[in-house]
């Protein structure tokens, strides 16, 4: 097999590499406030410091963690014996990595839809990035499902944002996480949610060449093919993971250097099942592992509670957690 040895590539790689995911803490302002006020924690940059070093310092994370996704502020931030939170993920062997969008806004002209900004001086900052230390960049666009949503437009204009995102990341020497999310809100059935996922699919993929991206320096981060929350139909993890796999297969290059799955609201039991029932089913041309928020944090907030005298218990909840998504990949080679 033909196997692209540039640096992009290597890191690319690394972040997929068998029995390892990523941790994604890089909620922005906004929603790291939203998680901490349901916990009554005050969302002050003490805590908000807190918080990420108990997550970067768990003793044994980069056993299971291959990189972590953090927030402008959180990439400055230094732990409290002194190594910044760059070197203190190094040194556990996890690559900083920086979400880069700054959040979605109203698309002009389409009631319900988002096109997600930052795009204006994003060269600048990615070298600033660069210069900090992170690896790896990450850029989210939001489909939202409802009659006649996600529109053609929307698709299109948060597709074009993606691949400019990609194209100045790997320009700047970073490996582009390419995440467009269909939201699990509403109450449509799977087949709805496989429609709009391969329509948003195809046209990702056809703008990122456009753009000239190269697929093997790059990762893709879908949501699951999941029926609406709100659904009345259950369905099976079996179906769920058949559904995705195969949506994947029929959208996705063979050439992209791995699939990192959000969990986007799943609870983390069944977002870790349904990782595991997608690697069960095998046949896949590119490793298929976690790039989870809520499914890895979730306990581990809940945990800490604000309180440093939980620490040991929220960490012992993050490692839990992040064992559990390690044991739904494929055995690594001993
Ligand atoms: P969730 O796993 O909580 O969906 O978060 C992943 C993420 O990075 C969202 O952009």
């Amino acid at each position: 097999m033909l196997t692209n040895s540039s640096p992009l590539a290597q890191t690319a790689r690394v972040l997929v590499a068998p029995g390892k995911g990523i941790l994604a803490a890089d909620e922005s302002f906004p929603t790291i406030g939203k998680r901490f006020a349901a916990l009554e924690i005050a969302s002050t940059e003490a805590n908000r410091r807190a918080y990420r070093e108990l997550l970067f310092s768990t003793p044994s994370l980069g056993d299971s963690i291959s990189g972590a996704i953090l927030f402008d502020e959180t990439l400055r931030q230094k732990s409290t014996a002194g190594p910044s939170f760059v070197e203190l993920l190094l040194s556990q062997g996890i690559l900083p990595g920086i979400k880069v969008d700054l959040g979605t806004t109203e698309l002009a002209n389409f009631p319900g839809e988002t096109i997600t900004q930052g795009l204006d001086g994003l060269r600048e900052r990615l070298r600033e990035y660069s210069g900090l230390g992170a690896r790896f960049t990450k850029w989210r666009a939001v489909l939202k499902i409802k009659d006649g949503l996600p529109t053609a437009t929307c698709i299109e204009a948060n597709a074009h944002a993606l691949a400019m995102c990609a194209a100045l990341s790997q320009e700047a020497g970073l490996v582009p996480i390419v995440e467009p999310e269909v939201l699990m809100d509403g109450d449509h059935a799977i087949d709805r949610t496989a429609e709009v996922m391969t329509a948003t699919l195809e046209m990702v993929f056809k703008t990122l060449g456009r753009h000239r991206v190269r697929l093997d320096e790059m990762l893709l981060k879908p949501a699951m093919v999941l029926p609406g929350a709100a659904c009345p139909q259950p369905v099976s993890d079996e179906e769920i993971a058949t559904r995705t796999l195969q949506c994947l297969r029929q959208n996705v290059p063979a050439a992209v250097a791995g699939i990192v799955f959000l969990s986007g609201g799943q609870t983390p039991a069944h977002a870790t099942q349904r990782l595991a029932a997608i690697n069960r089913l095998g046949h896949a041309p590119w490793p298929l592992t976690f790039s989870f928020g809520r499914a890895l944090q979730d306990p581990a907030l809940k945990a800490w509670h604000g309180d440093l005298a939980n620490v040991p218990a929220a960490q012992a909840a993050l490692l839990d957690r992040a064992r559990q998504n390690r044991a739904a990949l494929p055995p690594s080679a001993p």
